[in-house]
């Protein structure tokens, strides 16, 4: 690859397309406020959320995505472990409404989860969400039951991402602190 190209297309992104960077405190409000209108009040009694309450998110693994220096999508990433492997847990993910369509949702999925993995700490990304949307970026159905979550979850949306193509179906155990022995 012609490398000062490729250094170009990093320093100009494409007008109107989403490029993702890290997340700052500047971000806060506006992480809050996408959130509440994509998932509005019910979101605190998400099974999810409950995984969020109990272990911390990376912030370092907060990403925004923005298009023409406009914040429009958000994705957090908590570490988790499950079974003894290490791993990661991603979402919340959403695009503000004005925004969708334009491939941030999925830039930023794909994004937050080659940042983690590439750390070499954890050996999967785990989520729960929808087949049709993740499942062309890679995640797999897990074995339903396998995976213990702190509240009900609907077993056909329990999706895993990983380098080990047997984890999906063999992963095994609740959902623990990062560093559970
Ligand atoms: C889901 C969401 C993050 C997608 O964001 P986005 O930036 O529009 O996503 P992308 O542009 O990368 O992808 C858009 C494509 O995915 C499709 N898509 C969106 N949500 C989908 C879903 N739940 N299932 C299947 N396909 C879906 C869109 O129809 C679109 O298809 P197209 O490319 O054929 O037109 C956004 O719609 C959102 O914030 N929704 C509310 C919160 C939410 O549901 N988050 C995901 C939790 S699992």
């Amino acid at each position: 690859m012609n490398t000062q190209i490729a250094a170009d297309a990093v320093a100009h992104p494409v007008a109107g397309q989403p490029v993702v960077r890290v997340a700052t405190a500047h971000d806060d409000a506006f992480v809050e406020e996408l959130q509440a209108i994509a998932f509005g009040p019910g979101r605190f009694a998400r099974t999810a959320f409950r995984v969020r309450e109990r272990f911390p998110i990376d912030t370092s693994l907060s990403l925004i995505a923005e298009v023409d220096g406009t914040p429009c999508g958000s994705v957090w990433m908590t570490p988790i472990s499950v079974g003894g492997r290490k791993g990661y847990l991603l979402g919340p993910l959403a695009t503000h409404p004005n925004f969708r369509k334009r491939g941030a949702g999925k830039l930023l999925a794909r994004e937050v989860s080659a940042r983690a993995l590439a750390r070499g700490e954890g050996d999967f990304v785990l989520l729960v969400g929808d087949q049709d949307y993740y499942c062309p970026l890679g995640w797999e159905t897990t074995t339903p039951g396998n995976i213990q979550f702190p509240g009900p979850v609907d077993p056909n949306r329990v999706l895993l991402l990983s380098d080990d193509k047997d984890l999906a179906k063999t992963l095994s155990g609740a959902i623990a602190a990062f560093d559970a022995r």
